[in-house]
């Protein structure tokens, strides 16, 4: 999973489009980019376009429900679990005991439709509320529904009261940038993938390109769309390059042939038990984007 494109559930015409927008994940919206009046409609657009796409083998299809306090929660699931999504993201996410509860819901609704229990996955949006934020630390082992755990600025700026999430240079400023990495470190504490949130400016390519290479190299693996014209860009910088297939594969390999010891040396590097997982965790990354591992 590298590119997961938003789409307003309410929209016909953009949900056709997203279909062949080569994005890997879509995440079928029916919180913030759909009007309180348009939300019982939204339910139905997007119910019967997962149930058309089903077997379609294009992308993994996930619905972004309404937040749990919002009272929408249950009739959101109750319209969309016939449909059998792949997954569902809650936005809003307080603590891990928010994803808990979502979970007992999705038992129930997978029982009700005969959908194997467990089998709906879950991607948490964890900064939105200054509460979220301080709870990070709570997803800190792995969760069987978790998928991915990602942030959002807009809605944490409206919690906090900060008129931007950026300064003048466009840098997040301290409140973000902690969201930022403690999104991070919350991933990996839960074994699970770290996507970064998305980018607003949706015409400026070289910033959505900038922000993807910065994202990578910090340790996100995936990051959220907004249009279509984004998810070539950030597909392309979370696949692997071929330098750093061809790389990693040296380095498994240089260990395996030393016998699997804890260090080796290798063009005159060190290379110890982390280099390795690192090799072994882009390789695993270059499989799932459909490279030869
Ligand atoms: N998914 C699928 N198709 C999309 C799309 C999306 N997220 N965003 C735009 N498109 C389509 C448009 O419908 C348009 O197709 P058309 O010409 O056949 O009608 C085409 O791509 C070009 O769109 P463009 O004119 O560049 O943008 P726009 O002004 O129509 O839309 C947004 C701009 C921001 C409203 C739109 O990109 C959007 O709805 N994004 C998702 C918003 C969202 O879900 N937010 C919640 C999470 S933060
Ligand atoms: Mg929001």
């Amino acid at each position: 999973m590298r590119s997961l494109l938003f789409v307003p559930g309410d929209s016909e015409r953009k949900l056709e489009k997203a279909r062949t927008s080569g994005a890997d994940v879509l995440l079928i919206d029916l919180e913030d980019s759909v009007a309180g009046d348009a939300k019982a409609a939204a339910r139905v657009v997007a119910s019967d376009f997962l149930k058309e796409d089903s077997n379609s083998g294009g992308p993994e299809l996930y619905v972004r429900i309404n937040a749990l306090d919002t009272g929408l929660t249950d009739d959101d699931l109750a319209s969309v679990m016939k449909s059998r999504p792949a997954g569902i993201m809650l936005p809003k996410s307080n603590s891990s005991r928010d994803v808990d509860l979502l979970s007992a819901k999705l038992n129930v609704h997978e029982a009700e439709n005969a959908i194997a229990e467990g089998a709906t996955k879950v991607i948490a949006i964890i900064t939105e509320t200054a509460a979220g934020l301080l709870a990070a630390p709570t997803y800190d082992r792995p969760h069987p529904r978790l998928s991915g755990l990602t942030w959002g600025a807009e809605d944490l700026s409206a919690d906090i009261g900060a008129r931007t999430a950026r300064d003048d240079r466009g840098c997040y400023t301290d409140v973000f940038r902690m969201a930022r990495a403690v999104t991070i470190l919350a991933a990996r504490a839960a074994t699970t993938t770290a996507i970064d949130t998305v980018f607003v400016n949706f015409r400026d390519t070289d910033g959505l390109r900038a922000e993807c290479l910065e994202a990578e190299r910090d340790g996100y693996t995936a990051k959220m769309a907004i249009h279509p014209a984004q998810v070539p860009v950030i597909n392309e910088a979370f696949t692997p390059s071929p330098e750093a297939v061809d790389r990693a594969k040296a380095i498994v390999g240089a260990f395996a042939k030393a016998g699997n010891p804890g260090v080796v040396g290798m063009d005159g590097e060190m290379l110890d038990r982390p280099h390795l997982l690192r090799a072994a965790n882009l390789l695993a990354r270059a499989n799932a984007a459909g490279l030869t591992g």
